[in-house]
């Protein structure tokens, strides 16, 4: 009786160190998981520029993206909605090209 559990002990101590070495080599061989497009990487990958100044990098998604669509950054520091204008100290500040400067008239 004694032998069967203290085998069952080994066998526990033993499958427990095997799931860790385990554990180690999926880390190691993808220490970076990462998806974007349903596709799975373990690396990080080049990524395009998001079209954003308010871009964010959800937990395991590959690229930043834009939660709220591209958008230009405008003179007195918020920002402006791709194609969408704004008055601001007294001119009408239009953002024609995601990312850039909004142009102000
Ligand atoms: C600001 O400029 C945009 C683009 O030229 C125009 O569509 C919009 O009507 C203008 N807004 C104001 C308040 O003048």
């Amino acid at each position: 009786m004694a032998s069967i559990f203290n085998w069952l002990m080994v066998a526990v101590v033993i499958g427990t160190a095997f799931g860790d070495l385990a554990e180690v080599r999926r880390q190691n061989d993808c220490p970076y998981p990462c998806t974007v497009n349903g596709h799975h990487f373990c690396h990080p990958i080049p990524c395009p520029l998001p079209p954003c100044v308010d871009s964010i990098t959800e937990h395991g998604i590959c690229c930043p993206s834009c939660p709220d669509g591209p958008n230009c950054p405008a003179p007195d520091g918020h920002t402006i909605p791709w194609k969408h204008s704004e008055m601001i100290d007294g001119k009408n500040c239009t953002c024609e090209h995601p990312l850039t400067q909004a142009t102000c008239v």
